[in-house]
């Protein structure tokens, strides 16, 4: 078969032959029909996300739609795992996937579990969030940003603000269910949350909580932050104050900080959402020898990679 490879951290994948997978105690081998490049994806293949182990040579990909021989169509999350779904076939524990209704378009629903699944799990799982209350979403143009704004809302929020650094890019959230779209200087006007779900961290998620703060009606209400992706910077210099002059809650949601059976209970109902089409998803099909360009593309879409089925024998010939 064919596979994308990392030979060691940090350099770019090749697209070459690979060794077919052989199952063993729980496993399943399967057929992918789709992978997401998440940002998931590429800090485990680098060794710089902490849930990685590193293990190289690599396939990366850590999730995606495949096909069982049963002919079931899954989508799978792979544990740590040095072949991942970037290629032709791989290795499932099928505790970890959710069989697919039938006729669900595998590139959409591998590039949507991820980034949606990032907020949903986190208002279902992380926080005890109600329907009624005031969502902030920071970070709200990317592709999780602009998905947990639709979840909050499917999830009955009141009022949803989208908050980033570009208001242009940030007008199109209204379309998808934002009550107001604001940017980092403009911060202080998300002050009566209750729930912030943070893409950013770093310089822009610590400078945002005196402002938010101070202008709050009441402090003693709870607010809770929900730590979830850090774009901005893997550390943010928190101000002492913050922590003691409101009812803040700062939480994390992510792997290890929700049990995997958690996250796993969620996917069926995700998918359903995604397969539904309630849930917008801007996604662009890669074939999976164009691996090495896609790694290091620019896209507001997210990148599917997509395995390509072996060419019958006489296809050169005939030139079909
Ligand atoms: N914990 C989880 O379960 C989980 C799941 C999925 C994703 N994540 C994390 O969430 C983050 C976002 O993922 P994504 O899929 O939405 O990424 P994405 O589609 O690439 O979007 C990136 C977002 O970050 C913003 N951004 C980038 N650099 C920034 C900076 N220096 N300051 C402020 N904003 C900045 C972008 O804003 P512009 O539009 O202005 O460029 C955009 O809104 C990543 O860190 C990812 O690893 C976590």
């Amino acid at each position: 078969m064919h596979a994308a490879v990392i030979p060691e951290a940090g350099a770019p994948p090749v697209y070459q032959d690979h060794p077919d997978p052989t199952e063993r105690h729980d496993e399943l081998a399967v057929e992918v029909l789709a992978a997401g490049l998440h940002h998931l994806t590429r800090a485990k293949a680098n060794g710089s996300h902490y849930s990685g182990k590193g293990m190289y040579p690599l396939v990366p990909g850590v999730d995606g739609v495949v096909r069982d021989k049963e002919g079931n169509v899954r989508y799978v999350v792979l544990d740590d795992t040095a072949l991942g779904t970037f290629a032709d076939r791989t290795l499932i524990d099928p505790r970890r996937s959710v069989i697919l209704p039938d006729g669900v378009d595998p590139v959409r629903i591998a590039a949507a579990m991820n980034p949606a699944m990032s907020s949903w799990v986190a208002l279902r799982r992380r926080v005890e969030f109600r329907a009624g209350q005031r969502v902030l979403v920071l970070g709200a143009t990317g592709n999780a940003g602009r998905m947990a704004v639709q979840i909050a809302k499917l999830f009955g929020a009141a009022h949803v603000i989208a908050a980033g650094r570009d208001a242009a890019r940030l007008r199109a959230l209204t379309a998808l269910g934002a009550d107001e779209t604001i940017t980092f200087d403009e911060i202080s006007r998300a002050a009566d949350v209750d729930v912030v779900i943070d893409y950013v961290w770093g310089e822009p998620a610590a400078g945002a909580l005196i402002p938010m703060l101070t202008a709050r009606a009441d402090r003693a209400v709870p607010l809770t932050w929900i730590q979830i992706g850090s774009i901005a910077g893997q550390s943010a210099p928190i101000p002492s104050a913050a922590l003691r002059s409101a009812r803040l809650q700062i939480v994390g949601s992510g792997i290890g900080s929700v049990p995997a059976r958690d996250i796993l209970a969620e996917l069926p109902e995700l998918a359903s959402a995604v397969t539904a089409g309630a849930i917008d998803v801007r996604v662009r099909a890669v074939p999976l020898p164009q691996v090495a360009q896609a790694w290091t593309d620019e896209t507001e879409d997210r990148i599917v990679l997509v395995p390509q089925p072996p060419r019958a024998a006489g296809d050169a010939a005939s030139g079909s």
